[in-house]
C-alpha cells in the first residue's frame, strides 16, 4: 500500500481575528512523530503573547525550524520583531538566559519571554533581510561561524544558570547505550567504547570553560542590519570551547567526509584551538552520532586516535 504524506496541518484558532494557524514545512514532521499534542497548543499559545505583548503576528517563517514555531511580528510602535514559540526539550532550556547574557553581541537581542507548559515563548530582534548563512560558499561561513563563536565565548557571571556540557556528554552517552543495542553503527566494538569514553571524559580535561552556543551552524545564522551576521536558536551550556566547533563541521558534510582532518585543521586555526583536541572531539562526537546517522562512523574511522 502507498504511504500517505499527510499534508501540513491547519487549525482553526480559538480567535478568528486569527484565521487559519499555518504549520510551516519543518515543523509538520513533529505531526507525525508523535508531537501533536504539542502543535495544537500552538494557536492557544500564540494568541495569548499576541495579546500580552500587543502583537499583530503575520505568517510563520517557511520552511521554518523543527522544534519551534517562528513567525514575524510586529508591535504597535512599529518595531520589527519575531515571536518562537518553542518546544521544551533539555537543550534549549536556556535559550532565553543566553541571548540576555549576550546583549546582542554577535547574536539577536531578546526582549521577553513567557513559559507554558511544554513551551517557552520568546519575543526577539528580527534580522533582516534574514537570509541563512548557508547561503554562502562553506570557506566564507567558516570565517563567520569562527568570528561570531569567539564573541560568544565568554566567562558566565556568578550564580549563572546554565548547566555544565558534562551533563549534556553524559546524556547524550547514556542515549547512545540505550540506542547501540538493536542499532549498531558500523564500527567495531573497541572503537565504540574509546568513543563514548572519550565523549564524557574530553568535558573534564578543558583548559577553559566559557558559555558556549552549541548549535551555531550555518542555519542557525541569518543576515542582518545591525551587524552582517547574527546567531540565532543557541542552546548555551558552559564548558570547552573546543566542542563548539563541532556542529559547523558535522553540517559541512562534503568537506567533513572528504578531508575531516583538513576541516577541523582550518576550524582550529580559525578558532585559536589545538587542532589535536579537536580531532579528539570531532572522533568522539562522530561515534555518538553513529548510531543515529551511520554514514559518520567512516568519518570517525578517519579521524580515531592511533
Ligand atoms: N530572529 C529572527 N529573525 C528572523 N527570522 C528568524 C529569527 N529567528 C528565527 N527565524 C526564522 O525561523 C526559523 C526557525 O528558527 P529557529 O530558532 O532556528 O528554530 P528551531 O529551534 O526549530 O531550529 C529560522 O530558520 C529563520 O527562518
Ligand atoms: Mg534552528
Amino acid at each position: 500500500m502507498p504511504t500517505m504524506r499527510p499534508m501540513a496541518p491547519r487549525f482553526a484558532t480559538p480567535s478568528s481575528s486569527f484565521g487559519p494557524f499555518e504549520i510551516p514545512t519543518n515543523l509538520v514532521c513533529a505531526w507525525q512523530d508523535g508531537r501533536r499534542d504539542w502543535l495544537v497548543t500552538l494557536p492557544g499559545i500564540v494568541r495569548q503573547v499576541a495579546e500580552a505583548w500587543s502583537l499583530s503576528v503575520g505568517s510563520p517563517f517557511q520552511p521554518g525550524g523543527s522544534t519551534a514555531w517562528v513567525a514575524p511580528v510586529q508591535r504597535p510602535d512599529g518595531g520589527d520583531l519575531v515571536v518562537k514559540v518553542a518546544m521544551r526539550h533539555p537543550e534549549a532550556d536556556h535559550e532565553a538566559d543566553g541571548l540576555r547574557l549576550w546583549k546582542g553581541e554577535g547574536a539577536v537581542r531578546i526582549v521577553a519571554t513567557q513559559e507554558f507548559e511544554g513551551a517557552t515563548a520568546l519575543l526577539l530582534e528580527r534580522c533582516v533581510p534574514g537570509t541563512m548563512l548557508k547561503q554562502l560558499p562553506e570557506p566564507a561561513q567558516d570565517e563567520v561561524i569562527a568570528g561570531l563563536l569567539k564573541r560568544l565565548w565568554c566567562d558566565p557571571p556568578a550564580g549563572h544558570p546554565f548547566r555544565p556540557l558534562q551533563t549534556m556528554c553524559d546524556n547524550w552517552a547514556d542515549q547512545f547505550e540505550t540506542k547501540v543495542g538493536p542499532n549498531r553503527p558500523p564500527l567495531d566494538q573497541g572503537m565504540i567504547r574509546d568513543g563514548i569514553e572519550l565523549f564524557r571524559a574530553l568535558p573534564a580535561s578543558a583548559e577553559r570553560n566559557v558559555l558556549l552556543a552549541t548549535d551555531l551552524h550555518a542555519g542557525n545564522v541569518l543576515s542582518a542590519e545591525r551587524e552582517p551576521w547574527l546567531a540565532i536558536d543557541p542552546k548555551p551550556y558552559v564548558g570547552d570551547p573546543t566542542y563548539d566547533a563541532l556542529q559547523h563541521m558535522l553540517s559541512c558534510e562534503d568537506r567533513l567526509h572528504a578531508d575531516p582532518r583538513a576541516l577541523a585543521a582550518r576550524m582550529a586555526h580559525l578558532l585559536d584551538l589545538d587542532h589535536d583536541r579537536l580531532l579528539l572531539w570531532l572522533f568522539a562526537r562522530c561515534v555518538q552520532e553513529s548510531v543515529d546517522c551511520p554514514t559518520l562512523a567512516i568519518v570517525a574511522r578517519q579521524v580515531a586516535p592511533t
